[in-house]
């Protein structure tokens, strides 16, 4: 794998790491094992990254912004004692994209869980908003999520083992008229994951949709969109979305739903009609 100057490595503690200056890589120590999570630098990606550095797994970590990535990658290593690798790069172009693909298919360094967390919404509906703006969504939310699973699912099946973890969104089975394109980005992901894990069933390999509910991150403040008009009792702490979807994903959970309140939810939408989710979805968007 060649240094790009825009990738940077902080090795692990002394010791522990066979990080090679000279050479800018970060090979995959025996026995241990590298993460690559996607928007690592907040919300429920620098989630990711704290729960698995703490466990001792080496991180990749991708974002755009090259400060949060260093300083993120300085405070994990120094803390942790792992060797965190970034690369700053933009998940809607191809370039940024194509950086990301071909680390993960790094047959030299190989990532062992990928968490496909990248993602935004929008702030206008669908009547207001700028149309490049929602392809760009779909770039991240879709398209980066399928290019990226199929650069590692390969190698994944053929070591027979790994993992791969989609964040998805409760917006995914329930109808949002103030985010059509990212409800159906988000369905798409659940769908996607689940449908693979059949065709990868027995290969060693676990895929999981990590779908939360509403969860105290940037996510709104980038969207510029006001939190208060969603009841307190449906906000989620972005740690606690993390121990749950790494704990479905580790006991072989396909779809992952955080949280008392919307495992209740997913379980009451079966029960009613669709005419009724679009009613409760209107009156609980309403306020945002
Ligand atoms: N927060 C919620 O209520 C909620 C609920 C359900 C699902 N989700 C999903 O959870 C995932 C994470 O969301 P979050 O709430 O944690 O968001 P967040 O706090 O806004 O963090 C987003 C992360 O993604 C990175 N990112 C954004 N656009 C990118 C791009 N084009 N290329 C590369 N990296 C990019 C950001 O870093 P840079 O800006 O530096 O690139 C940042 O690290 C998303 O897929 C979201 O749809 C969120």
């Amino acid at each position: 794998m060649s240094q790009h100057p825009s990738q940077g490595v902080v090795p692990a503690s002394p010791g522990r790491s066979t990080f090679d200056p000279s050479q800018g890589v970060v090979p995959a120590s025996p026995g241990r094992s590298t993460a690559l999570v996607t928007g690592g630098t907040a919300g429920i990606g620098a989630a990711f990254a704290a729960q698995l550095a703490r466990e001792g797994s080496d991180l990749v970590l991708v974002a755009r912004t090259e400060s949060r990535l260093t300083d993120k990658a300085t405070e994990l290593s120094e803390r942790y004692g792992i060797a965190v690798e970034t690369i700053a790069a933009d998940l809607s172009t191809a370039h940024g994209l194509g950086r990301v693909e071909a680390r993960v298919a790094d047959a030299g360094a190989p990532i062992h869980l990928l968490v496909n967390n990248a993602g935004f919404g929008l702030a206008e509906d669908f009547l207001d908003s700028d149309v490049a703006a929602e392809e760009e969504m779909l770039a991240v939310n879709v398209r980066a999520v399928l290019r990226l699973t199929h650069a590692a699912l390969p190698a994944m099946i053929e070591r027979g083992s790994g993992g791969i973890i989609n964040v998805s969104s409760m917006a995914g089975s329930v109808p949002t008229a103030t985010g059509a394109t990212y409800a159906a980005s988000k369905a798409w992901v659940t769908a996607f994951t689940e449908s693979l894990s059949m065709l990868v069933a027995g290969k060693g390999v676990a895929l999981t949709a990590l779908c939360p509910g509403f969860t105290r991150t940037e996510f709104h403040d980038r969207v510029g969109v006001s939190r208060g008009g969603v009841p307190e009792l449906l906000w989620l702490d972005a740690d606690d979305v993390v121990a749950a979807g790494l704990r479905d994903h580790r006991r072989g959970a396909v779809i992952s739903v955080p949280g008392v309140q919307y495992k209740a939810s997913v379980i009451g939408s079966r029960l009613v009609p669709r005419s009724v989710l679009r009613w409760v979805s209107a009156r609980v968007t309403a306020g945002i």
